[in-house]
């Protein structure tokens, strides 16, 4: 049987990146690379949905045990083989991190501390997880801490002159938009998006547990649709409440060039004339014009606010270094 070469070579890139976040996955990776079988049967599937994220992913929803030896996937690829190549033709990868908030929520209260309660819009919501600053506590250390809101505590550590927050931001409304909004209210939707994260990342699927859990509570409205058309009209509905935040985080990687540029264009425009504040969280070739040409460490984001790098963060939130 022949092996695709093409196939060897994304799924070693895969073993490389998973690397020291799962060792499941880096077996399950270069199982599959040197595997010619499930080589022919990948190539059954288009290009876009041969991923490992989105094959392991699959294969786990069908019964997969993890962490568990490759055997472990190659049982399930052969006796599930349809019913894990539906799944994989019929979802997608898609991810939505609350941890984040624990870099975006310094920022949030500096704006709030200015300007009054926020209307908070965030572009690429996803399930919208991170539009509920005001429902967390924040552990910085060794810089500080802020606590009283009753909910679940977010960490992120902390280097440079954190300005650490002295009470949570006001939200006066919440909303976004994404391409494909997930409803916090579908219990399916919600187990394909826990089931999405990483077998050893425990603490990960707990918070994202603890965070669906306080969406619920208040679920968000979401408009589906693409940033770029949708954003006038949020902007309209939240300034009749509050003070407007446009936001985002790994997000505008999925724009293409033209889009990523007429995306800076807008958000520059709307805050030159004061409409909103803009916090951008995203990699450092992803928003040139907020990067700055600074020297960025691999796996980090820039944390911007109006178009101005504030800060360095942790792709996850684990983590953030003060400008
Ligand atoms: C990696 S997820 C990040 C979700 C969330 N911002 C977070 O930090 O967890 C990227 C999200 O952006 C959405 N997205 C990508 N392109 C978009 C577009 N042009 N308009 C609206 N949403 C988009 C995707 O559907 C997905 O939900």
């Amino acid at each position: 049987m022949q092996m695709d070469g093409d196939i060897s070579e994304r799924y070693r890139d895969f073993a490389s990146y998973a690397e020291g976040d799962s060792d499941c996955f880096v077996e399950w990776a270069l199982g599959v690379a040197d595997d010619p079988e499930v080589h022919a049967w990948l190539s059954g599937l288009p290009r876009g949905k041969q991923q490992p994220n989105l094959v392991f992913a699959a294969a786990r929803w069908h019964g997969a045990e993890s962490p568990a030896p490759y055997a472990e996937l190659k049982r399930v690829l052969q006796e599930h083989s349809e019913a894990v190549m539906a799944t994989i033709r019929d979802r997608a990868t898609q991810t939505n991190e609350v941890g984040r908030l624990a870099t975006l929520v310094p920022v949030f209260a500096g704006i709030a501390a200015e300007s009054g309660p926020l209307s908070l819009i965030e572009v690429g919501a996803s399930a919208g997880l991170c539009l509920y600053p005001d429902r967390y506590d924040y552990a910085w250390p060794p810089a500080g801490a802020l606590e009283g809101s009753g909910g679940p505590t977010l960490t992120a550590a902390a280097t440079g002159q954190l300005p650490v927050p002295t009470r949570h931001p006001l939200i006066a409304w919440r909303g976004g938009v994404d391409l494909n909004p997930l409803d916090v209210r579908d219990e399916d939707a919600m187990a394909w998006l826990t089931n999405l994260v990483w077998p050893e990342q425990d603490d990960r699927r707990t918070r994202l547990r603890e965070a669906i859990a306080v969406a619920r509570r208040e679920p968000p409205g979401i408009v589906q649709g693409d940033l770029q058309a949708e954003l006038p009209g949020l902007v309209r509905r939240a300034a009749e409440h509050g003070s407007p935040v446009v936001f985002h985080s790994a997000v505008i990687a999925y724009l293409d060039d033209d889009a990523r540029r007429a995306f800076h264009d807008t958000m520059t425009e709307l805050v030159a004339d004061g409409t909103v504040r803009w916090v951008s969280n995203e990699g450092p070739r992803v928003l040139p014009g907020v990067t700055q040409g600074l020297d960025v460490p691999a796996g980090r984001f820039v944390l911007g606010l109006d178009g101005r790098p504030v800060a360095l963060t942790h792709g996850h939130g684990h983590s953030i270094t003060w400008l």
